[in-house]
């Protein structure tokens, strides 16, 4: 028993020490690296997903030019979005790393094969990046360590590393009580701070930018596409549906 609690100690204070206050924080740097670079792939399925969309009405079969342009438009601002992060990530000195592109293939826009079936898949793949805008933002908030990441791979920290500059807001929790520090070097237990240790970091920035750049364009995009949904559901089902599309098209305004 004694043994234990001599070793649980010296854990403590080693993951306390000065050292490892760099290592917690490469480690919780690591997992938002991590999470953003996921969130670029999320932004570039939605352009790839949109330039599906958008080709399916240029072609002869079901030339709909207008619903195409409204579809091409879409995949440029996704694009736009990936590039936000891409630019955000250099900015506080993160690492980009590019994934294989997928399109978005749940729901709808599995079979999506009309104009009503295209915006239907185009507001369900929204919704997916608005939850994952959501995830980021709740984990830019306080990202907690999990230890999923391979904290021993991650390049040490040099007096001009750009990560340095990013205003983080660290939650340190102790048996008393906690306290909150802007110093990535901060973690240290100070005396009255029994079992101290990192509870958690914000990135204040980017979650202020997911809610400002990002999460209020999607209620707005989304209400729009879901407009055009319902108007083209209920012009659907008087009856002819090739003509509602056509209709629809040229009343489409861009
Ligand atoms: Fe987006």
């Amino acid at each position: 028993m004694r043994i234990l609690f001599v070793f649980a100690l010296s854990f403590v204070l080693q993951t306390c020490s000065g050292r490892d206050c760099e290592m917690v924080f490469r480690c919780h740097d690591n997992d938002l690296n991590n999470r953003i670079n996921l969130q670029i792939g999320t932004e570039l399925t939605g352009h790839y997903t949109y330039q599906k969309l958008a080709q399916m009405f240029e072609r002869h079969s079901q030339y709909l030019p207008k619903v195409a342009k409204y579809f091409r438009q879409k995949s440029m601002e996704e694009l736009a979005h990936a590039e936000r992060f891409i630019q955000y990530q250099n900015q506080r000195g993160g690492t980009v790393e590019m994934s294989l592109v997928t399109i978005y293939e749940e729901g709808s826009c599995k079979t999506a094969m009309d104009v009503k079936e295209a915006f239907r898949c185009a507001m369900e793949l929204e919704a997916h990046v608005t939850r994952k805008l959501t995830e980021l933002h709740q984990a830019a908030s306080n990202i907690q360590f999990t230890g999923e990441s391979n904290c021993e791979d991650l390049l040490a920290l040099e007096d001009d590393d750009l990560r340095l500059t990013q205003p983080i807001l660290i939650t340190i929790k102790h048996d008393s009580g906690e306290r909150v520090t802007s110093n990535y070097t901060d973690c240290n237990c100070e005396s009255g701070e029994p079992n101290c240790f990192v509870a958690g970091y914000a990135y204040v920035e980017l979650a202020e930018m997911i809610v400002h750049e990002f999460l209020d364009h999607q209620l707005e995009d989304t209400k729009e596409i879901a407009n055009y949904y319902n108007t083209l559901k209920n012009m659907n089902s008087e009856g002819n549906a090739k003509l509602a599309s056509w209709l629809f098209d040229q009343h489409l305004e861009l």
